[in-house]
């Protein structure tokens, strides 16, 4: 009887622990690729998912951005793995997703936040490479990642995709035209791509940042500190892809409390 109540014990404890593991680290097991994950939004992103447990796969262009974002979730005894890749190569692309497919065997979470700015003029001097670059960077490579990655996801009737575009997908923005074409754009993607992927079970979510406090653009004239930081955008990817099973938020609007 004795033994008994000590196994009820063990057993009691166990079940606790384990609860509390589960509620710290929600994405334990799961797989979240994050593009542009070198520096800015998207490190500050595969950090978050990292803390909740997910294997953090990290692309970008550029090896040593990579292998700093890693190496600081590693240190903190959180998984990650660096895996260059250039979204606007279909065949990069689809490299990394086979890549993921035979390291990992799934993918849970694919956030695409790879983008490049563009705000030095009007519309009528952008020399057609910098139309190309832009448009190729923050639109067509989303339409790439959703066509390497999303098989692997209806296969097992689970998803998130969420895409990182910008309140300049919602506004004019003088200057930035192309930018802005490109997110207005990648909105339209991300809601028609939810309405086809939502019978498999995956959720597709767009996020529109304000103004953020990375190296994107010069944000002449605003004052840091009133910015969005890195840290905002990512909580708002947490809030998506820790909602519960039945419930889809399909787009979140994120300003700085204050205009910076
Ligand atoms: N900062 C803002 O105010 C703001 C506001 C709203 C929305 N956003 C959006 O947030 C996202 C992240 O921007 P950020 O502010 O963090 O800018 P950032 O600091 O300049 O970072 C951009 C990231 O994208 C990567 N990238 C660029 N071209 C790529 C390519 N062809 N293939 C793979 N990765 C590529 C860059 O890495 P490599 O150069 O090494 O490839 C870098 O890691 C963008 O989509 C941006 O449009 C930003």
């Amino acid at each position: 009887m004795e033994t008994d109540g000590i196994n009820k014990d063990r057993t009691d404890k166990d079940r606790t622990s384990k609860a509390q593991a589960d509620v710290a680290h929600p994405l334990a097991g799961q797989v979240a690729v994050i593009t542009g994950a070198g520096r800015g939004i998207g490190a500050a992103i595969a950090r978050a998912l990292a803390g909740l447990g997910a294997a953090a796969v990290l692309c970008g262009r550029t090896p040593a951005a990579l292998d700093s974002t890693a190496r600081a979730i590693t240190q903190v005894g959180e998984r990650a793995e660096a895996l260059p890749c250039d979204v606007t190569s279909l065949q990069s692309v689809e490299a990394a997703a086979r890549h993921v497919e035979a390291s990992f065997g799934r993918v849970d979470i694919l956030v695409n936040n790879a983008g490049i700015g563009g705000f030095g003029g009007p519309l009528h001097q952008l020399p057609p490479e910098a139309w190309d670059q832009i448009l190729n960077t923050n639109l067509r490579g989303v339409y790439y990642t959703a066509r390497a990655f999303a098989p692997m996801m209806i296969r097992a009737r689970s998803g998130h995709i969420i895409n990182i575009s910008s309140l300049a997908g919602k506004n004019a923005l003088p200057n930035g035209a192309a930018y802005a074409a490109s997110k207005w754009g990648l909105n339209g993607l991300s809601y028609s791509l939810a309405e086809e992927l939502r019978g498999h079970n995956i959720r597709v979510a767009v996020v529109c940042p304000g103004s953020t406090n990375t190296d994107l653009s010069p944000h002449t004239g605003k004052d840091p500190a009133k910015m969005l930081q890195p840290e905002d955008v990512a909580h708002a990817v947490v809030m998506l892809v820790t909602q519960s099973p039945q419930s889809f938020v399909s787009e979140i609007l994120l300003r700085p409390t204050q205009k910076p």
